[in-house]
Order: structure tokens, then C-alpha cells, then sequence
């Protein structure tokens, strides 16, 4: 496939790299100096592109996305804390026929994570001597705080018990690509259930395997929708 790559930072390289590896081409890579409102991502530059992977800034994304659609290109982004423009990008995705695929983690274990932390949320509803708590870790120069995955975690603990408040905190510090965890803390015990991303490599990996899938499907998906199907 011939993949165009919006955003040159960290996972925009990662995502380059190993998609070189795996035989696609790059048909080319947009940094922010060029690109102000999308401005690069004109029909000439993305012609022949099979499909367009955007990692780049909450503030950036949305134009971008825009550009994007508007000129056919199906596309993959990782971007983080934008969702709250999602219905309009929907809306543009449906009139212009486009396909989108959208994932705050591309980590294929952070979603089996997200599913058994809801599951343990419902075992522990109405056990009320446990105080619930949310915490995740990522780099210090990650911009937005708390992350995309820690709000769909507290989102899903939430809905399966309504009744227990599960407040986050994030640290930004160090290297760490990202940890997620929720714990259980009651006065003779924890519970914890934890996800550490080791590298940026699963992300990438992810967000590959979304590259390559998303072509002919066309709407909004998600990560879930390709790693588990529409009923998963
Ligand atoms: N979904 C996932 O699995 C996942 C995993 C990791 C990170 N993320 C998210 O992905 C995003 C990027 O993460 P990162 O670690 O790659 O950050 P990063 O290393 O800071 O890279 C962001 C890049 O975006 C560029 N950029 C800014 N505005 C742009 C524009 N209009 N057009 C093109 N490029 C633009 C920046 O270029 P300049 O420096 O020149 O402005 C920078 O190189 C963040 O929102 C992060 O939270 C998601």
C-alpha cells in the first residue's frame, strides 16, 4: 500500500518505520512547519495514496482530518482529546462517502484490558468498602492529561457501576509510553488490574494493521470494530 503519514513525531516515525518494513511505501510524510490548518494535505499531494495514518496534536487534528476526508483518502488517526468534534467529522465522513478509523490506544491489549476492567467493575458493584481509583503514567512530554485510554476506562467502569466514582490521575514523567491502571482498595486489601505498554512498537503495530484494513470499509470505526467485528 502506498501510505501517506501526517505528523513526523514519535509515532508518525514508528508507524513509518515498521510499515517500510512490512513492504508498503511511504508516499509521504507531513510535518507541522508545512502544514498550518492542513494546508498541505492539498488533492496533489495525496493522490495515488491508498490510505493516510495521522499521529500529530489535539489542537491539529481536526483541520487535518477535514483535508483529509475531503479528498477521499480513507484514514487512520491516533490522535488524542478531539472526540468532542467527533459528530461533526462524522457527519462530513457520511456526505463525502469516506471511511475514518479512530483509536485514542492501538494497543491490541489495552482493548482486552478496557473489556476485562468492565467486567471487574460489575463484580465489584455493590461491594461498598472499596474506594475505586483510576491512574495512568506516560511521558513527560505527552500534551493532554488524563489520556484518551483513561477516560474510555473510567467511561466503561462508570456504566457498569453508575454508583461508584472512579477518579483519575495522571502523571507526566520520564519515558514511559503509557500505563493504565485501575485498583480496588479496600481496608485489608487491592485489587489491581494494570496495562504497561513496553514500547511504542504496539501502537505503531496497531495502527498498521488499521492502515491496511480500512480501505472498502467505508463510515467511523473504531479499533474495536476491526479487533472484534461491528457486535464484538
Ligand atoms: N492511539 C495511540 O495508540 C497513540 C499512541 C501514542 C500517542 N498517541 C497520540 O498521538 C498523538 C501524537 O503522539 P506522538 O507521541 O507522535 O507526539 P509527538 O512526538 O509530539 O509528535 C506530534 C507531531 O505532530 C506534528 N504536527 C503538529 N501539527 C501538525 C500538523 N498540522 N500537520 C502535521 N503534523 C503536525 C508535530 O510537528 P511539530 O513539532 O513540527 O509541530 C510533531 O512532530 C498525540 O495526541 C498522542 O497522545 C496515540
Amino acid at each position: 500500500m502506498r501510505i501517506a503519514i501526517v505528523g513526523n513525531g514519535k509515532m508518525g516515525q514508528a508507524v513509518a518505520a515498521l510499515a517500510e518494513r512490512r513492504g508498503h511505501v511511504i508516499h509521504t510524510m507531513i510535518g507541522g512547519a508545512e502544514n498550518h490548518g492542513g494546508r498541505a494535505l492539498t488533492a496533489e499531494r495525496l493522490a495515488g495514496a491508498d490510505v493516510a495514518v495521522e499521529f500529530t496534536r489535539p489542537e491539529a487534528v481536526v483541520a487535518n482530518l477535514e483535508r483529509l476526508i475531503e479528498a477521499g483518502v480513507p484514514t487512520v488517526t491516533g490522535t488524542t482529546a478531539w472526540l468532542q468534534e467527533l459528530p461533526r467529522i462524522a457527519a462530513l465522513v457520511e456526505r463525502r462517502r469516506g471511511a475514518l478509523l479512530h483509536a485514542a490506544n492501538f494497543s491490541v491489549g489495552v482493548h482486552l484490558f478496557l473489556r476485562a476492567a468492565q467486567d471487574l467493575a460489575r463484580r465489584f458493584a455493590g461491594h461498598s468498602g472499596f474506594d475505586a481509583f483510576i491512574l495512568e503514567e506516560h511521558h513527560a512530554t505527552k500534551p493532554d492529561a488524563p489520556s484518551g485510554t483513561a477516560r474510555e476506562l473510567q467511561a466503561r467502569t462508570q456504566s457498569a457501576d453508575p454508583a461508584r466514582p472512579f477518579p483519575i490521575t495522571s502523571v507526566r514523567a520520564g519515558a514511559t509510553p503509557g500505563t493504565h491502571l485501575v485498583a480496588y482498595d479496600g481496608p485489608s486489601e487491592r485489587v489491581t488490574l494494570l496495562h504497561e505498554a513496553r514500547s511504542r512498537e504496539g501502537f505503531a503495530a496497531g495502527a498498521l494493521a488499521a492502515a491496511e484494513w480500512l480501505p472498502g470499509h467505508r463510515g467511523v470505526h473504531t479499533v474495536e470494530d476491526m479487533l472484534f467485528g461491528a457486535g464484538g
